[in-house]
């Protein structure tokens, strides 16, 4: 009540189990329409549980999620889709054997697949320009060049970007990314972040940011959700939160002592 705005997606208390391991331990965020959002935390913490949790992906073991005012806990992750969600996964799906340009063809089929009643008035006519065709896409994430490649012989970087455009194709209101910066060079991180920067000001997008790059992350977002072994340990603007003595302790001290610490991607989707 204390907001006139309604969140875009409201997660209270949201617990995910496997066996005996809370791996996101009752973790209550909510989202802002236009906010962007970074989660960081080490290895482990729960980071990419709670994203599967929020996308549909993993069904919660307790806990509400509401998107957009709909209470979808416990609804797969088309449902989601359909009210606004899409996401990345921390290694990237794309279709190796179809053209760039197809697989963005493909987000814009799964897109046509919501409910007819708002694709044909209440919301095609709101999407952006740039989000109605795979080329004006393409052009956004700057892969025009390489549309008629199969999308296996563009570079690992070129594969996020692919697969950031294949989020957009699903026309989302809110955008969550798994560690799209992950192996990319120092200047890569710093161009992806810029373009992420991007599409939440000119599509006017929630983006929730996952990176192990924190100190690009920190730069770049508006508000930053720490958790350490399952829980949110802090929820705060970037200078809050690097202040914050139990982020220091349980985080940000090791990040600072160890800058080369090899990050090892974990593919955890349910
Ligand atoms: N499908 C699963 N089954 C069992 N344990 C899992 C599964 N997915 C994740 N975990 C465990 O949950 C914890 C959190 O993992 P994850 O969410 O991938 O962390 P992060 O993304 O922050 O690195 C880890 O201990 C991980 O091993
Ligand atoms: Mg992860």
């Amino acid at each position: 009540m204390s907001s006139d705005r309604q969140p875009l997606l409201d997660a209270r208390d949201i617990t995910v189990r496997f066996g005996g391991l809370v791996a996101v331990d009752s973790v209550s965020a909510r989202f802002m329409p236009g906010e962007l959002v970074g989660i960081i935390g080490p290895n482990g913490a729960g980071k990419t549980t709670f994203f599967n949790a929020i996308s549909g992906v993993t069904k919660p073991t307790s806990g509400t999620l509401t998107v957009q005012g709909r209470e979808l806990g416990g609804k797969g992750p088309h449902r989601f889709a359909a009210n606004g969600l899409a996401r990345t996964f921390q290694t990237p799906r794309t279709f190796p054997d179809m053209r760039v340009r197809d697989n963005i063809a493909f987000g814009l089929k799964f897109a046509g697949r919501r409910p007819r009643k708002y694709i044909w008035w209440g919301e095609e006519t709101t999407v952006p320009w740039v989000l109605r065709t795979p080329e004006s896409i393409l052009g956004l994430i700057g892969l025009r060049d390489q549309a008629d490649l199969p999308a296996a012989a563009i570079t690992p970087s070129q594969q996020r970007l692919l697969e950031i455009g294949m989020a957009l194709a699903t026309r989302p209101r809110m955008l969550l990314l798994d560690e799209v910066a992950a192996g990319l060079t120092e200047n890569e991180v710093e161009e992806m972040a810029r373009l992420i920067r991007r599409l939440r000001d000119e599509l006017d997008l929630t983006v929730v940011w996952i990176e192990h790059a924190v100190t690009t992350l920190l730069r770049h977002v508006e508000r930053v959700i720490v958790l350490h072994q399952g829980k949110k340990i802090a929820d705060g603007t970037p200078a809050e939160v690097v202040r914050n003595a139990e982020v220091i302790e349980a985080y940000l001290g090791d990040e600072m002592n160890e800058p080369t610490t090899e990050h090892v991607a974990e593919e955890t989707t349910a």
